[in-house]
């Protein structure tokens, strides 16, 4: 049996990622360099420096991937890399890299969505194919609801109208003095604390629509802040999650009810948040749904997602023009 293989690069934002993916879900190989210590200095991500980094990584994470995966580049059935949405120059280096290479080797490209890459990341452990759900997508610059119906057949039912949920994570984490990205940190310390200790507002829970709104939210924490004395952070981590969460949950949960689906799926890199992930599945469990998500490491930014996503569509004859550009604001929907 023909078993296709693709290597896939994602470079949308600070990480480095190659992948070599066989069908139908095996993963010969995922490397990730991180630049997180790089940019910690700054408390965020500074493009200009995501950019000049990806560079010198590139060539050898393709290289150890390639070892890895024990493949060859004349194996490679298809080449795939993130087009967007991401930071433009970061796109650049994997994007060029990726079309260089599709066209060295006269193979296919495909050029994925970021997005769609996070979207159906909860597929890639299973066994079954991209069908019917609800996905609810929360990562560090989207968070959104989208009605999947199959792969590349997706409604948006809601997303948020101001913070993504990764945002106020890494915000609040700021606040408090945390390094940088917040969410890992506040995870960490939430374990600690007291959810009830402080009541934060769930921003448009029963808004009667699918949308969010989390920057209310961290500008309550900033107001508390300053009335805060003795050693508040874990209780406060707690609370704070809790309300991001509570609006995650409860808003998916309806989605599905109403929609009349049966899945639900979490991605993105907040879904590797341990008390989303439990409190997921006692809720999607009390309301008779099933739910499917990625492994922690596969939830944030990844190559083999990118790998996922490209191997489902050139299944499908699906194949990128070689002249299309890197695009920062590309759509999902
Ligand atoms: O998907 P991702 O790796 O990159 C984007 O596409 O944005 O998501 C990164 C976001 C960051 O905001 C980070 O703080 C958040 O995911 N994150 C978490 C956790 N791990 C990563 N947020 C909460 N809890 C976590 N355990
Ligand atoms: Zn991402």
């Amino acid at each position: 049996m023909n078993r296709p293989l693709v290597l896939a690069i994602e470079t949308s934002c600070d990480e480095t990622a190659v992948a070599l993916l066989r069908s139908p879900r095996e993963i010969l190989a995922s490397e990730i360099a991180s630049q997180i210590e790089i940019h910690r200095q700054y408390g965020g991500v500074v493009p200009e420096v995501a950019s000049r980094n990806h560079l010198p990584r590139i060539r050898p994470i393709i290289e150890s991937a390639l070892k890895r995966s024990g493949c060859s580049l004349a194996e490679i059935d298809c080449i795939a890399a993130t087009r967007g949405p991401g930071l433009l120059t970061s796109l650049l280096v994997g994007y060029s890299a990726g079309k260089g290479l599709a066209i060295g080797l006269r193979k296919p490209f495909i050029g994925v969505n970021h997005l769609e890459g996070h979207l159906l990341s909860p597929f890639l452990q299973g066994a079954d194919r991209p069908c019917p759900s609800v996905g609810l997508i929360v990562s560090g610059g989207h968070t959104m609801l989208v009605r999947v119906f199959g792969i590349g057949s997706y409604r948006l039912l809601g997303r948020t109208f101001d913070d993504a949920a990764g945002e106020a994570f890494d915000k609040v984490g700021k606040l408090l003095g945390l390094p940088y990205p917040g969410g890992p940190e506040i995870d960490r310390l939430a374990k600690e604390g007291d959810r009830r200790k402080f009541d934060l507002p769930r921003s448009m829970l029963n808004s009667g629509d699918y949308n969010f709104s989390f920057s209310g939210l961290k500008t309550a924490v900033r107001y508390l802040l300053p009335k805060l004395e003795g050693d508040f952070h874990a209780d406060l981590c707690a609370s704070f999650q809790e309300a991001v969460i509570d609006v995650l949950v409860r808003k998916t949960i309806r989605a599905a009810n109403q929609t009349g689906v049966n899945l639900v799926t979490v991605s993105g890199g907040v879904s590797a948040n341990s008390r989303l992930r439990s409190t997921m599945r006692q809720a999607t469990a009390a309301a008779g749904l099933d739910l499917k998500m990625a492994s922690p490491a596969l939830s944030t930014d990844n190559a083999a997602m990118i790998a996922y996503v490209a191997l489902e569509r050139y299944l499908l004859g699906y194949r990128s023009d070689i002249r299309e550009d890197a695009d920062p604001n590309l759509k999902l929907l």
